[in-house]
């Protein structure tokens, strides 16, 4: 295999039933904005701009609209107000728009005489190549090839090319350029006002777009030709359009470009919106295509020498694993703690641009351990919150805060399923877990200070107030749902009460440590957060008396109290295609009252705390579960791949890995389609570190621990990793590690043979 089947996702032969799931697939995106692939002259029989109204349902279930194409342009922050769901970010003009017309025929992937189509997604750039050759009606035939990427280093500009090759005939080529705004987000219609303007001696023209919660947008492009066009203005009242016609002939190659500038009110920089995307675009211009790329390619460049993940003896796992790491990299927000990364990781929306436990859980540790900053401003956009989170609490008649099962920008609850939104209470104890696993696998103790304490301290009285004490003296968690959404009400769901049970003894043992410590820190805090002397007693207590439905010697550890009176299913007679989801083939009454697990709880109680648990309790765990897990979720299959590594069953596991990699990438199953599982990226980058290289986890870990078990087949394993503020690079292969620190000399941290 060449390098570049190693690093490019490729569409060979276009197939309009699988255009939407590579326009997923192939996202581009550089942290400030992110855009579906579709095509730059749109589908035929694809209009955009339908109006409906998607109601409140179980996504994994849920019918989808736009059978063949779905545009995307979303800066996340900026967002509109469903009348059902509420909260959802918005799908922004589509600035991409160039349509060609030959004779009048218009170019159309599935009308025109297409041949030798093929696209290629280059990860190690986020460039998007298309190329293939068009027949007109008329005869003539056109090479064309497109390319396009959003610049990783000057996050506010979009750079297309295109290159039309008249290999016979003469054509009277007309072009227009476009920047629509007649796009919807699930149906609705978020823009208040359009603006469309263009300067045609110039050939630039740009769109001014304000949402209905006030929100500016500014998009201005600018085109060069090969060819001198003079360009006309086409506007409609939504959309800015400029077009021009050149005559060609054989043999000649009419090159455009098309360089866009978008900013809005939301950005961090200083200064008026308008002038802000002129000033880019005339540095831009000023730096030249050639500069203009280098800057890109060397950002990207960075970015992978901190990432990759480097496979020998497994191409398919090789290009799947960069697939997985390219849509982290570039949904990670660089400069803004004040957006995480959505469920979708902003490809789709599917999920209204929300922010899950996703985040904390299946994302944060590839950032923990590639790039520390970037989840430093994960948690931090869950300190950002903390209003919206107390918000939530109120409204549920708490003291505290209560993090939202699916938090909107501000932190407040948007889930419009109750079952979820009231029960799914994990997330608030996720997020401290996540921060704790952040302070020990970078060593930035400072955070708890600054921002942690007072999380801890709200979401500690949130837990105080949520939990019902019994006559034993022991206190409870009931009608929770856990992880496993397919048990809505249960009693002391395990995963949740010891992540609560942890979420408290670390706030006791940071208030302890702070006002041990930093007394005029402590001091502050507590007057900051009113703090009671008795609440730390309280606290103290509650974790202390928070029961748990299993100890050390329970064999197989209950998913919730009361687990067992669930009824048993008999799989075979109702799961009849398992290629579709189970909840597909029962109604959500028989399911709720079931024992079929949607997800990994358990299973994803003992990868977090390990420690706590013998390998036969994660054996018989393991063996108990999974046979009734459906994996309905994309979270799960990455977690039993990981306990299967641990117990060694390298088959299962190796299993487990392709169905992980099929769940984004398999044009079979179109998983793109609705935008990326982004949680499972995370998830493939745990299996691979956790589950083969067998990396103890850093909240357990002070120091690099591995017991690798690489797959079958695979030759070599190696990566970076980020740990307590230095750099190594971890290299596994069949029988031994070596971990080499990296700029600081060659030394080496430990090594096994
Ligand atoms: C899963 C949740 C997850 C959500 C967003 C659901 O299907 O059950 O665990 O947080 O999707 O990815």
């Amino acid at each position: 295999m060449n390098e570049d089947n190693l690093w490019c996702l490729q569409e060979n032969g276009y197939h309009a039933g699988l255009h939407k799931h590579y326009e997923g697939l192939f996202t581009q995106g550089n942290g400030y904005m992110h855009v579906r692939a579709s095509f730059e002259e749109g589908c035929s029989d694809a209009p955009q701009d339908e109006e409906y109204l998607r109601f409140p349902d179980n996504v994994t279930l849920e019918k989808p609209r736009h059978p063949k194409s779905k545009q995307g342009t979303y800066i996340p922050g900026i967002v509109g107000q469903h009348p059902l769901l509420k909260e959802e970010i918005v799908n922004l003009p589509y600035f991409l728009g160039l349509e060609f017309r030959s004779a009048g025929e218009r170019l159309d992937m599935d009308r025109s005489r297409i041949s030798g189509y093929s696209r290629r997604l280059d990860l190690r750039d986020g460039r998007l190549h298309r190329s293939f050759l068009w027949e007109t009606e008329e005869g003539m035939k056109l090479q064309c090839t497109y390319s396009r990427y959003l610049s990783m280093a000057d996050t506010h500009l979009s750079i297309q090319q295109v290159q039309l090759e008249v290999l016979t005939g003469e054509v009277q080529l007309e072009v227009k350029a476009t920047l629509r705004a007649d796009v919807r987000t699930n149906g609705m219609n978020h823009f208040a006002r359009v603006i469309p303007s263009a300067d045609f001696n110039e050939g630039s023209m740009s769109l001014e777009t304000l949402t209905e919660e006030g929100n500016q947008i500014f998009m201005h492009a600018v085109l060069e030709t090969s060819e001198p066009l003079s360009w006309q203005a086409e506007h409609t009242p939504l959309m800015a359009a400029l077009r021009g016609e050149c005559k060609l002939q054989a043999g000649n190659r009419f090159t455009l470009s098309k360089l866009i500038a978008v900013t809005t009110d939301r950005d961090p920089e200083e200064g008026a919106v308008r002038s802000r995307a002129l000033t880019e675009l005339s540095r831009a211009r000023s730096l030249g295509w050639e500069q203009l790329y280098h800057r890109h390619a060397e950002s990207w460049k960075r970015k992978w020498q901190e990432a990759d993940v480097a496979i020998k003896g497994d191409d398919h796992a090789q290009l799947s694993v960069r697939a997985s790491l390219y849509h982290l990299i570039r949904s990670n927000a660089a400069r803004d703690a004040r957006v995480a990364i959505c469920a979708k990781g902003y490809a789709g929306e599917a999920y209204f641009g929300r922010y899950f436990w996703d985040t904390e859980i299946n994302l944060l540790p590839f950032f923990l351990h590639t790039n520390p900053q970037a989840a430093r401003n994960l948690l931090l956009f869950r300190y950002n919150t903390l209003e919206g989170a107390k918000r939530n609490a109120q409204k549920y008649g708490y003291r505290g805060a209560r993090y939202a099962w699916e938090s909107s920008i501000s932190g407040e609850e948007q889930c419009a399923n109750w079952q979820y939104a009231d029960h799914e209470i994990h997330i608030t104890a996720d997020i401290v877990y996540a921060m704790y696993h952040y302070v020990r696998a970078t060593g930035d103790e400072a955070f708890l200070e600054q921002y942690g304490i007072d999380m801890l301290v709200e979401t500690a009285r949130y837990w105080c107030g949520r939990v019902d004490w019994n006559r034993e003296g022991t206190c409870e968690l009931l009608g929770v749902m856990g992880p496993d959404e397919y048990l809505p009400l249960t009693r002391n769901n395990a995963f949740t009460n010891r992540m609560v049970k942890f979420s408290l003894e670390q706030t006791v043992a940071c208030l302890d440590s702070l006002q041990g410590i930093r007394p005029e820190s402590y001091a502050a805090a507590a007057e900051r957060l009113c703090l009671d002397p008795e609440e730390r007693e309280l606290f103290r207590n509650t974790a202390e008396k928070l029961r748990l439905p299993y100890d050390s010697k329970t064999e197989i550890v209950p998913q919730s109290d009361d687990f067992a009176s669930y009824a048993d299913l008999d799989f075979d007679s109702i799961w009849t295609d398992r290629s579709r989801p189970f909840g597909h083939f029962i109604s959500q009454e028989r399911n709720y009252r079931s024992k079929a697990l949607k997800q990994a709880d358990v299973l994803e109680l003992m990868l977090l705390f390990p420690q706590e648990f013998t390998e036969e309790q994660l054996k018989a765990a393991y063996n108990y579960y999974e046979p009734i897990t459906t994996h309905d979720s994309s979270l799960s299959v990455a977690v039993h791949g990981i306990v299967a590594s641990w117990l060694n069953q390298k088959e299962t596991a190796a299993n487990f890995l392709q169905r992980v990699m099929a769940i984004d990438l398999s044009a079979e199953k179109k998983g793109a389609a609705e935008g990326i599982h982004i949680a499972n990226c995370g998830g493939l980058w745990q299996l691979i570190v956790y589950g083969f290289a067998g990396l103890k986890s850093a909240m357990w870990s002070e120091s690099i621990e591995l017991q690798p078990r690489l797959p079958e087949g695979w030759e070599e394993l190696s990566f970076p990793l980020a740990w307590r503020g230095e750099r190594y690079r971890v290299t596994v292969i069949q029988d031994g590690y070596e971990v080499h620190k990296l700029n600081g000399g060659d030394s080496v941290a430990g090594a096994t043979i």
